[in-house]
């Protein structure tokens, strides 16, 4: 069953159009990728789903809802989450409250705090500094932090923004096991957005690749493999000057 359906969006800021014309489905228990150079509009069009960017064009329905131009918080409650770019945690509070701020949204408080603990075994360097401040962390544990934040939402769709953005090779294989882990233990998709094509390619089933804000290709993983122009941005099929 499709649970996220953006059809035909046209998104953007101001007078600016970023993205065109954009269609992207997800569905249960999927991973699937979205790739493209810096500036394609990969966090645009991912701002837009979760309702940080209005789109002027085209719709967005979840599990058959139609939740086109709803508010982040909306789109929280309905279980569409964003873990934005750049590990946006609050330095200034500890881990524990960072997590909980993730639940904000939740009307079962009670289960909040379970919630906490599941995270701490998921994530379990987050268990030994559960006191600290978030921005005592190093990058990684952050970049752990800000998923775990996202899940406390308990997410039917995690929307996931370079999440490997600046981690070691290490840290990377981490995160690859947690994205593949999300769905079983959490019950939610993944839209997974990433400059790292290794680590896309080996987590998604199914990818998109955008060029300057459309959608330049899309199908399974193994297909777009074999494409000349994902060979020719990402798999090391492009003329190398030296
Ligand atoms: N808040 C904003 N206001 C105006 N323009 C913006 C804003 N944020 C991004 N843009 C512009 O929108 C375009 C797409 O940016 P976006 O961040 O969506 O790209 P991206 O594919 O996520 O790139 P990257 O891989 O570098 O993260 C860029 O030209 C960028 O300058
Ligand atoms: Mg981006």
């Amino acid at each position: 069953m499709t649970l996220l359906n953006v059809q035909n969006v046209t998104t953007g800021y101001g007078a600016t159009v970023v993205n065109r014309d954009v269609s992207i489905t997800l569905g249960e228990n999927e991973i699937i990728t979205i790739l493209g150079p810096n500036g394609a509009g990969k966090s645009t069009l991912l701002r837009t789903v979760v309702g940080l960017v209005r789109p002027r064009g085209g719709s967005i329905s979840f599990a058959g809802e139609n939740l086109t131009g709803r508010t982040p918080d909306i789109m929280a409650k309905r279980g569409v989450v964003l873990v934005p770019e750049g590990r946006r945690i609050f330095a200034d509070m500890t881990v524990e409250e960072n997590l909980r701020l993730g639940a904000y949204a939740r009307g079962d408080v009670g289960a909040v705090e379970a919630d906490v603990k599941t995270m701490e075994s998921f994530f379990p360097i987050l268990a030994t500094k559960r006191q600290q401040k978030g921005g005592s962390l190093s990058g990684g544990q952050q970049q752990m932090l800000a998923i775990a934040r996202g899940l406390m939402a308990r997410p039917r769709v995690l929307l996931l923004d370079e999440p490997s953005l600046g981690l070691s090779p290490l840290l990377v294989k981490e995160i690859q096991q947690i994205i593949l882990d999300i769905g079983k233990t959490f019950g939610a998709s993944v839209l997974l957005v990433e400059q790292n094509a290794g680590l896309a390619l080996s987590v998604a089933s199914r990818g998109y690749l955008m060029q300057n804000g459309r959608i330049a290709t899309s199908g399974p993983i193994a297909e777009l493999k074999d494409m000349s122009l994902m060979r020719e941005l990402y798999l090391g099929g492009a003329t190398e000057h030296s």
